[in-house]
């Protein structure tokens, strides 16, 4: 399934228009650092690693080696060939990683790609080491006012909707023996400014965008240039939850 969502062209666009760029990222690098114990010699698993972005920025950022799991081969080709980064095709389903080899696992906007909630959950607690934590970058339901796509095109809101809850992902993971520890909103600038962000949107990138009407495709991005034109020096930021489990 996921192969066929991701196609060459759409991975190629998803790189252009999604991975947000790296010193757009500094409260996420900072917070990342402060919920788990990265240092050389550790093994972060990045499941549904898409294009690397993730990936690279982890490996660079804290020296660890990554392990970055991702079914989509037109995602998988486009992850930086480094020494510190193993590619391997699979789901967070039926992870293709011995038992225990991780000392944290990453999904990043992966959640409501996932199928089984509590088979993810169940894989997650056999390939991490006891105690190690899952960080979950996502957007929830009722948590999303100050996503720029929703802030924009306000019915992406139901997109989001239907994504799993904080609730709901706690609760599956309960089952695997994982329990809350902090739910933080984080921003992250997507792009310079308004503009830069309004000319790098690829809708075929992005299922909240391509579930959209293009009467309300075209009326968000009237509203974007707009407010675009009105603040051309406003950076586009934008804020996404960090959920972390262990
Ligand atoms: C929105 S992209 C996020 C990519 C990357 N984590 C990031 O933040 O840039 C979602 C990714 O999840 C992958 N995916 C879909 N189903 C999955 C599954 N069952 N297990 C793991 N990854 C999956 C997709 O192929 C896609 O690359």
């Amino acid at each position: 399934m996921a192969d066929s969502v991701y196609d060459r062209q759409t991975a190629a666009d998803y790189r252009t228009a999604r991975e947000v760029p790296r010193d757009g990222l500094t409260a996420w690098r900072q917070a990342v650092a402060e919920a788990a114990p990265l240092t050389p010699g550790s093994t972060v698993l990045d499941v549904g690693a898409g294009t690397g972005a993730f990936a690279a920025a982890f490996h660079d950022w804290y020296g660890v080696r990554v392990l970055a799991v991702e079914p989509a081969e037109a995602m998988r080709a486009l992850i930086p060939d480094s020494p510190g980064i193993e590619v391997l095709a699979g789901t967070a389903e039926a992870l293709p990683v011995p038992d225990g080899c991780a000392d944290a696992a990453w999904l990043g906007s992966v959640l409501h790609h996932l199928t089984d909630l509590e088979a993810a959950a169940r894989e997650l607690r056999r390939a991490l080491r006891p105690g190690a934590p899952v960080l979950i970058r996502n957007t929830f339901p009722g948590r999303c006012d100050r996503d720029l796509r929703v802030r924009y095109f306000p019915e992406t809101a139901r997109s989001i909707d239907g994504y799993p809850s904080v609730d709901q992902v706690c609760a599956a993971f309960a089952t695997a023996g994982f329990a809350r520890v902090a739910l933080r909103s984080l921003p992250q600038q997507s792009a310079p400014t308004l503009g830069a962000f309004a000319d790098g949107l690829r809708r075929e990138a992005d299922s909240k965008l391509r579930a959209l009407t293009d009467t309300q495709y075209a009326d968000g991005l009237a509203r974007l240039r707009a407010a675009a034109a009105a603040a051309p020096d406003e950076p586009a930021v934008s804020w996404m939850d960090l959920l972390v489990l262990a």
